[in-house]
């Protein structure tokens, strides 16, 4: 038996050796260690030895399973991870970009107007906040000396959601909300997107961007307001670009101003983007309503402010020659493309 017990453990190596997979090691598995298998045919015969070799034989046998069974893990463990190096070369693929193809993103330029207006201001002492796109009524309007049936809602359809909430229609929001977290003197933007159910054309999206900005302090001065105003142009067409101021209704400002810009598409001569007008309306304005200062807890005997909404689309359009607004929003990267320098 001794001789078998070799043979076998010799045998199962070299079957081992030339093995190359699972279900060639499942087959020597039921040949060695199966009901029939020859390690088991063993064990069945110890039955039949006479009790002085029985005791030996066992001993021997069971090491020869056990050996068996290492043996046909050992190449288990192998075989699969053969099979997931293969696996691996098969599939590898290069993460690593080709140079030539490489080609680095840039800021659409209504984000890269936005951020330079945002410098220009922090570094006039302005501090730049953010707010919600889904808005309640309450910021929205209410709070904006617009209650609810107000005419003046009509001015700015927008989009209700089923909660009775509402993507909001202006940042006049952001001013709201800046009102009850900060205490005057404080000056503050607040850029970012606005919804309105709009009829669309060269001058107006669905979605576009607005910056609010908002200054409340003892005395503030329809002059501070003409003040910010020209810096902030002067800043982003590098030059005195001629402009108007005439009078606007807001619920929210008293007095109130529209600030046009003579349309640089068309050199105030007529077209699609001014309707034919001459002017673009690109900056609404005014001195802050009591109202929405008692709103935001603010004593207007104290207190003045103003504050402004300005187009941010409209300023990208007046700056590149953009003879249509559509084109900021259509994701075309023969656009976009133009944009990065
Ligand atoms: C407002 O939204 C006021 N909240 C602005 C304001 C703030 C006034 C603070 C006074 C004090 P208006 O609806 O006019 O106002 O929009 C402001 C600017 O946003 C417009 O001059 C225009 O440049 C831009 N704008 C408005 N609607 C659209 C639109 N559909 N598409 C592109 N730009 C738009």
């Amino acid at each position: 038996m001794k001789d078998e017990i070799a043979a076998i453990s010799d045998e199962l190596r070299e079957a081992l050796d030339s093995v190359s997979s699972e279900s060639g090691l499942g087959t020597l598995r039921v040949a060695y260690v199966g009901k029939n298998g020859r390690v088991t045919s063993l064990l069945k015969q110890l039955g039949g030895l006479p009790a002085e070799e029985r005791k030996e034989a066992g001993r021997l046998v069971n090491g020869l399973k056990g050996e068996v069974e290492r043996l046909l893990a050992e190449r288990a463990v192998g075989l699969q991870s053969a099979a997931l190096e293969a696996e691996l070369q098969a599939e590898w693929v290069d993460v690593t970009l080709d140079p030539a193809q490489h080609r680095v993103g840039n800021l659409h330029p209504t984000t890269r107007i936005q951020y330079e207006l945002e410098d220009v201001f922090v570094s006039m002492g302005f501090e730049v906040l953010d707010g919600p796109q889904v808005e309640t009524e309450h910021f929205n309007f209410e709070a904006l000396n617009i209650p609810a049936n107000h005419p003046a809602r009509d001015m700015q359809d927008t989009f209700y959601l089923e909660d009775g909430n509402l993507l909001r229609t202006h940042t006049s929001s952001i001013q709201v909300r800046g009102m009850q977290r900060l205490r005057p003197p404080f000056k503050i933007i607040g850029p970012g997107k606005c919804f309105r159910c709009e009829r669309l054309d060269a001058s107006h999206e669905a979605t576009f961007h607005q910056m609010e900005g908002m200054m409340v302090d003892r005395d503030i001065k329809v002059a501070h307001l003409v003040y910010f105003m020209k810096t902030l142009l002067s800043h982003i067409f590098g030059r005195e670009e001629e402009v108007r101021l005439r009078p606007g209704y807001f619920p929210f400002v008293e007095p109130g101003f529209e600030l046009d810009i003579r349309c640089l598409i068309c050199a105030g001569r007529g077209c699609p983007v001014c309707k034919y007008g001459g002017w673009v309306e690109l900056l609404p304005c005014g001195m802050v309503h009591p109202n929405v200062l008692r709103a935001g807890d603010i004593d207007p005997s104290e207190y003045s402010g103003f504050a402004f909404g300005l187009g941010l689309d409209r300023l990208v359009q007046m700056r590149y020659g953009i003879e249509d607004i559509r084109h900021l929003h259509s994701a075309d990267l023969r656009f976009l493309r133009q944009f990065s320098h």
